[in-house]
């Protein structure tokens, strides 16, 4: 049965290659992230902000990327209370800055007087070092999500607690709210958090509406990309093209895929698009799009897993254990932001991590908004990041910022 489906979409990937696609997702020119080629250089400085380069190495080896923009552009050298900004899947550091700098979240912290310290998981454009590894070892993309969680934002946090010597202010967006929720169960990084503010939060993922990841989940993409021993899971490649392709030829109209993939987004400025492809997407593995399809086939939110034998080995259990949101401890300030047209954090699931969190998180709800608008909508800036920057003031030692 696998073997037959593997064989059918490879049959119409090979066949179906569209050139458009090919151009619109062109490998991004270089793979190396030093100082010249880096987020500072090509997103901050040119507009006039101060920003720095660090290198965090992370408990497995992989080196990683975190920019830090001290204060704002016109502010006087004043640093504020330190913010970790932490992107999403297939999205790296550069997506908190593709917008103007009103309009874009990571300037927008900088000017309004925080630290803002700016994650890049393993594997992104960023972040694409290891010790010993190359990007062409299959070690090098063995690792979902649980080992972001548990390695890369322990360590860039680690690394930000320790330069700063205070507790940090944590932003996610969409994977980077799993890695939050993952990582703050566990009581030695989750005191270094001062408050936590989640952009399209998900912890659970069984009711997403997403057409093209629903589509991917029942022909078992993960699984024969597996099988076929691709683990890097690029879409700016050749076979990424082809994979897009052959999910959408017949079934949807993906003409606009970001739409198809994460929903309606109402406040995307289409006449940047072009710029917004120099960064993104960024490569992720295989392994992690296995763990997230194994959340919307399950609707657990758990460790990965490595089937009966595996799990057993591993975890000394049959199923991987749970990551309990009873864990969060309720004096971590929360704050949420979701939206009723995203087709990936769907309500459904945002209220039942909601109902299972110890605390009672602030809540900001956008009717019209979508999955991206929470990062790149042109409006954002009032409809959300004023209430966001609210929540963090509002905590007592950052109030007078
Ligand atoms: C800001 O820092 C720069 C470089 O350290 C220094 O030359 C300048 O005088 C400082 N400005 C203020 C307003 O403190
Ligand atoms: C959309 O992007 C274009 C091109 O960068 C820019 O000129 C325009 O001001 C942007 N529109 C909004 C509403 O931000």
């Amino acid at each position: 049965m696998e073997a037959l489906l593997v064989l059918l979409l490879l049959g119409v990937a090979l066949c179906c290659v569209s050139a458009e696609t090919e151009q619109r997702y062109r490998p991004f020119s270089s793979s190396s992230s030093s100082d010249d080629d880096g987020l500072c250089a090509l997103m901050l400085r040119p507009l006039g902000y101060p920003c720095s380069e660090h290198t965090v190495k992370t408990k497995d080896g992989f080196l990683l990327s975190v920019q830090r923009i001290p204060h704002g552009k016109d502010a006087l050298n004043v640093t504020g209370p330190p913010v970790f900004l932490q992107h999403g899947l297939f999205q790296g550091g550069d997506t908190w800055f593709v917008n103007s700098a009103e309009e874009s979240l990571g300037f927008i912290l900088a000017d309004r007087g925080f630290d803002v310290w700016v994650g890049n998981v393993r594997g992104t454009r960023w972040s694409h070092g290891h010790v010993t590894l190359s990007v062409h070892d299959r070690e090098f993309w063995d690792w979902s999500w649980q080992d972001l969680a548990q390695n890369d934002m322990v360590d860039m946090l680690s690394y930000v607690y320790t330069k700063t010597n205070s507790k940090v202010l944590f932003v996610g967006h969409s994977q980077g709210t799993i890695m939050g929720f993952a990582a703050f169960t566990v009581p030695d990084t989750v005191k270094m958090i001062e408050a936590a503010a989640l952009l399209t939060p998900i912890s659970y993922l069984d009711h997403i509406t997403s057409r093209f990841a629903l589509r991917a989940v029942k022909v078992h993409l993960d699984q024969m990309l597996l099988t076929l021993g691709i683990h890097q899971l690029n879409f700016r490649s050749d076979i990424g093209v082809q994979i897009i392709d052959s999910l959408c030829d017949g079934h949807m109209d993906c003409s606009n895929l970001l739409s198809v993939i994460t929903g309606t987004n109402c406040c995307f400025n289409r006449s940047r698009v072009e710029y917004y492809l120099e960064y993104e997407p960024h490569p992720s593995s295989t392994k992690n799009l296995n763990h997230l399809f194994q959340m919307i086939r399950k609707g657990t939110f758990a460790k990965y897993d490595y089937g009966l034998w595996g799990n057993l080995k591993r975890y000394g259990s049959l199923h991987p254990p749970a990551f309990d949101l009873q864990d969060i401890p309720e004096s971590l300030p929360l704050w949420m932001g979701y939206g009723g047209t995203d087709d990936l954090a769907d309500v459904t699931d945002v209220k039942r991590t909601i109902k299972e969190l110890r605390s009672e998180p602030e809540l900001l709800y956008v009717d019209h908004y979508g999955h991206l608008d929470f990062i790149m909508g042109t409006d954002a800036n009032t409809e959300v990041y004023d209430n966001l920057i609210n929540f963090f003031q509002s905590r007592g030692q950052y109030r007078s910022y």
